[in-house]
């Protein structure tokens, strides 16, 4: 899924769960407003590992939101432009000018830039389908697009996404994908780890995977395939866990999933991390919500800054300010990332910078 379907502490989150969190929380006291903002260091000053958020060309474009990342994180990660659903064209040519300018800014405000995602089981454009004369054509224009993306960011590119999600949400092996039908199931991620080495001789290179908490056994097979893409001699040089949570995650289950993630030895990178209000389980009240909101950020950050720290590559949220965040597309009244419409801290960021004193 090009998401992060949460498991109703397993399976699928169902329409009837979705209506009904979302009666729950938009029933609640306060308005579908995030909670009243409380004063929170910037976020890259309270860690002790770099920051990172997703963003958008169009959103660099705002001198307040261009401030607002500029003061809060050291990295940046493109939330689309950088994916084939931008940069391939139908015809299978590239295009480069969204992604060229987030680079841009990354470079003139010194910013660490994450490549995402070279490799994912939900995008399969045109511009590759079209390409049936055979598995060495493909093979071509799939080595040909890797080169030519990790090539043209090398000179600010931090780490990149090779193979994003391939694991198989319960766990029973890796998804089926164009990728995998034309290349082979394990094949076509050697190559792209490959393929990406070959443009960039020094980049970490990253597999990444939701639901690595809510899901041990996703959990489990995430981790032999690393083990499997070492073995093979890919040149995996980081682990990504997404990250995208709910505010009633029982806790514990984040440190959990974060220490054994970083089992193998390889940089962690919490590579997309909110926490949502709507996909709580049952009617909860909003100032319930955002307290068990607080209580998951401030976690997430203990459990990542106890990993050693040649483990803590990057703690990225996927977004800054709630009315950017993917989640409203599901629920308007969602509210999971640190900073409120008008990019003032929550409670969240507040407990976020706390847990890091
Ligand atoms: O901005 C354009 C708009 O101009 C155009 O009219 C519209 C219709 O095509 O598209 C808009 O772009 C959309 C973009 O989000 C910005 O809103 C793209 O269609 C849409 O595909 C894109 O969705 C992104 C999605 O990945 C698919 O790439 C989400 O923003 C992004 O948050 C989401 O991120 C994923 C991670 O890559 C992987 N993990 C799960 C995570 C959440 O789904």
């Amino acid at each position: 899924m090009s998401g992060a379907d949460r498991p109703a502490a397993a399976g699928p989150l169902s329409r009837r769960t979705v209506l009904g969190s979302a009666l729950a929380l938009a029933g609640c006291e306060r308005p579908a407003q995030s909670a009243a903002p409380v004063s929170a260091p910037p976020l890259q000053s309270a860690a002790g590992f770099p920051v990172g958020a997703a963003i958008q060309a169009a959103q660099l474009q705002d001198p307040a939101f261009a401030a607002l990342v500029a003061a809060n994180v050291s990295q940046i990660t493109p939330e689309w432009e950088m994916k084939m659903e931008y940069v391939v064209a139908d015809d299978g040519t590239f295009r480069f000018d969204a992604p060229d300018r987030i680079a841009a800014f990354a470079r003139t405000r010194g910013l660490r830039l994450f490549g995402h995602t070279l490799v994912w089981y939900a995008q399969s454009p045109p511009g590759f389908e079209r390409l049936d004369e055979g598995r060495v054509r493909f093979a071509d224009a799939y080595r040909n697009y890797i080169l030519a993306l990790v090539g043209r960011y090398r000179d600010v590119a931090a780490g990149w996404d090779v193979v994003n999600e391939a694991v198989a949400e319960d766990g029973e092996g890796w998804r089926d994908s164009l990728w995998a039908q034309r290349l082979g199931a394990f094949e076509h991620m050697v190559l792209a780890f490959r393929h990406a080495r070959e443009a960039d001789a020094a980049v970490p290179l990253f597999l990444n995977d939701y639901n690595l908490e809510y899901l041990p056994k996703k959990r489990a097979t995430f981790l032999k395939l690393a083990e499997r893409l070492l073995a093979a001699g890919a040149p995996l040089g980081g682990l990504g866990t997404q990250t995208h949570v709910a505010a009633d995650l029982a806790p514990g289950t984040l440190r959990t999933a974060i220490g054994e993630i970083a089992s193998l030895g390889l940089p962690v990178h919490v590579s997309e991390f909110d926490v949502s209000l709507s996909r709580a389980r049952g009617p909860r009240r909003r100032p319930e919500l955002e307290a068990g909101q607080a209580r998951v950020y401030a976690e997430a950050a203990e459990a990542f800054a106890a990993l050693p720290a040649a483990q803590r590559f990057a703690f990225t949220f996927w977004g800054l300010r709630d009315k950017d965040s993917w989640l409203k597309r599901e629920n308007g009244a969602d509210a999971p990332l640190p900073f409120d419409d008008q990019g003032r801290p929550k409670a969240g960021a507040a407990a976020w910078a706390a847990a890091l004193r």
